[in-house]
């Protein structure tokens, strides 16, 4: 996600801003700039690339002069890293200038809207739509505060925003709606930042800003109004963190702040491709007509984004009825596959760097086969040469196990099948409105898995001494076991296996021993009684059995020595339930462990090389 910075006082602000965006460095960005109020008008500069590229080109700061001014590091969401998408922000002539963290749904809309009124635009991105709103119902009301008000009536998704006026010399305006934003009050003067790291520097005393809320500050004063105008009162907190520990907002490792993250990452994935209730998938360029005539699919990806394409080659074809065939990255691009037209190829990749999947891609392209990337950093190398890419808005993943971005693909995989469903009439109306209903209520039911933790925890804490761990699953069950087993492997260094529940006795099952820990998968209720029964296989065999399954499944409380509950759903969208409790299973194991889980040994969080 972005980072912004504002700072308004008796100090020079872009030397502070500088400062505060460092500290945001670690949340991860492709271009960031700064504009200052230099007591005639607002100055500014923006580049893509490192911080250092800014620090540069403003000597630090020294040659944008002022008092007030704004600041911020990009996580592109909307149009690909450049100078030009690089904020701030600002109208037409240039007196408004804005800072933006967050995702404005309806941007296009507005933009059309705004271009027919005669607005025109230098960027690609979402934020600049912010600007000149502001512009538009400023030219109105001549005073920010109101024209702050009837811009947030029309904008749809989730900002901090930072924002100066030039006829307002000195004064900051700050406002948020889903996206952090925080205040400090300091000795010389008063600030806002995405997150506590931004001005620990400078003060200990932070107003958490709240949904709606509006703060308007200058030199001496700080005030705060609701979303009605009204001028509200609010309490400091004294923060206690020190910097490390404010970079992960006070999460003990940046794995766990992700897997809390995943509601969001899921709303923020998810609600722009959904307007009015009907699927809108844009950046898909692909007709009904085009999607009709699809004979296959292969999802090629490596790891955790390969798993997803595993649980996803279910859904497609039960759904879409498109044979699809899921395949390693590093597979697919040396057994010279056979593709022929009518044949899709989607590559999935956090990254957007991963050799193996970038080579894949060109392997299908070599062959004049159509590539859909499905990629969570915008403006990498398999977003750039896919022939269409739907964004996963992860935000920026630090972790090495991905979890949120995971969580991101499993959703974008799912809208996906559901439109191709819809052009190839197989599915009716009525199912596609249960699915999106379904869809739009995962985000409360992550919410409650992640309210478990501590149980979770307790039960991690018998293992860290386990030496082999087996999940196993039938169908989409057998999918999330091959995303549990890996996550415990890759931060635990426990070994673990993922079966096909039906494949154990073909061998694997000599290995269970008294005590052996068995994840069993079980969310597909038209096969919990095959699963049930290789469930007695191994227990009779002395296995412990842990159950991962859908609330109100209590026969298996018979069969299992621990049951974890998931939230009841749509059968398709189970993984992005059951996952959560194993995510945390595998998070606990390697704590307990005392293993490094945000940079386990071994790994890299993108394999760039084969
Ligand atoms: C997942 O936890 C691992 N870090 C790894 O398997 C990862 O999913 C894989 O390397 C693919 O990375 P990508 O999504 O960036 O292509």
């Amino acid at each position: 996600m972005c980072g912004i910075v504002g700072y308004t006082g008796k100090e020079q602000a872009a030397p502070i801003l500088l400062d505060g965006l460092d500290k945001l460095e670690y949340r991860g960005y492709d271009s960031a700039g700064v504009a200052v109020y230099d007591g005639e008008k607002i100055q500014w500069m923006k580049a893509r690339g490192r911080l250092k590229i800014l620090r540069e080109m403003t000597h630090d700061g020294q040659i944008l002069p002022g008092t007030c001014g704004i600041g911020h590091t990009r996580w592109a969401t909307h149009g690909i890293p450049s100078n030009e998408n690089a904020h701030p922000h600002f109208n037409e002539t240039g007196t408004i200038a804005v800072v933006h963290n967050g995702i404005i749904e309806n941007f296009q809309k507005l933009r059309n809207r705004l271009a027919e009124k005669g607005y025109t635009f230098a960027s690609d991105t979402d934020t600049e739509v912010v600007a000149h709103l502001l512009d538009y119902y400023y030219k109105d009301e001549k005073d920010p505060l109101r024209a702050i008000l009837r811009t947030m009536n029309r904008v749809e998704g989730s900002y901090a925003l930072g924002i100066i006026f030039q006829d307002h010399p000195g004064q900051l305006y700050a406002v948020r709606k889903d996206s952090p934003l925080i205040t400090g009050k300091a000795a010389d003067g008063n600030l806002i930042a995405s997150d506590v790291p931004a001005i620990l520097k400078y003060t200990r005393d932070v107003y958490f800003i709240q949904n709606e809320e509006i703060v308007c500050m200058d030199a001496d004063s700080l005030r705060f109004y609701n979303v009605d105008g009204e001028q509200i009162e609010k309490e400091s907190v004294t923060i206690q963190w020190d910097v490390t520990a404010a970079e992960k907002a006070g999460y003990e490792h940046f794995m766990l702040k992700e897997i809390y993250e995943q509601p969001r990452a899921v709303i923020d994935t998810l609600n722009p491709r959904i307007r009015d209730g009907k699927i809108e998938i844009e950046e898909l360029g692909m007709t009904d007509e085009e999607i009709r005539a699809l004979r296959k699919i292969y999802i090629v990806a490596c790891g955790s984004a390969y798993h997803t394409g595993v649980v996803a080659k279910y859904v497609f074809e039960e759904l879409a009825r498109i044979p699809t065939e899921t395949d390693l990255a590093s597979e697919f691009r040396y057994r010279n596959p056979i593709l022929d037209e009518g044949t899709l190829v989607i590559v999935v990749s956090q990254s957007g760097e991963t050799a193996d999947t970038l080579a894949a891609l060109r392997e299908a392209k070599k062959q004049g086969i159509r590539v859909l990337g499905i990629v969570n950093v915008v403006g990498s190398s398999i977003a750039r040469e896919a022939d269409d890419v739907m964004y996963t808005w992860a935000g920026p993943e630090i972790a090495v196990a991905t979890t949120k971005a995971y969580s991101t693909q499993l959703i974008a995989e799912y809208l996906l099948a559901i439109r191709f469903a819809q052009a190839r009439g197989t599915v009716s109306e009525a199912e596609v409105d249960e699915m999106l209903a379904e869809l739009r209520r995962l985000p409360e039911h992550i919410e409650l898995l992640l309210g478990n933790k501590e149980r979770i925890q307790r039960f991690a804490n018998r293992y860290i001494a386990a030496r082999d761990v087996f999940f196993i699953g039938r169908g989409i069950d057998y999918a999330i076991s091959l995303e549990g087993s890996l996550k415990l492997k890759e931060v635990s260094y426990i070994h673990s296996e993922a079966y096909a529940a039906g494949e154990l006795k073909h061998g694997t099952i000599s290995l269970i021993e008294d005590g052996t820990l068995v994840a069993a998968v079980l969310t597909q209720e038209d096969l919990y009684k095959k699963m049930i029964s290789n469930m007695v296989e191994v227990k009779t065999r002395g296995a412990f059995l842990l159950a991962v399954t859908n609330v109100g499944n209590t026969e298996v409380e018979k069969t299992a020595d621990y049951v974890i509950y998931i939230p009841e759903t749509h059968k398709y969208f189970t993984a992005s339930l059951a996952v959560i409790p194993l995510q945390l299973f595998a998070y606990y194991v390697a704590i307990g462990k005392g293993c490094d889980v945000d940079k386990p040994r071994n790994l890299a969080k993108s394999v760039t090389v084969e």
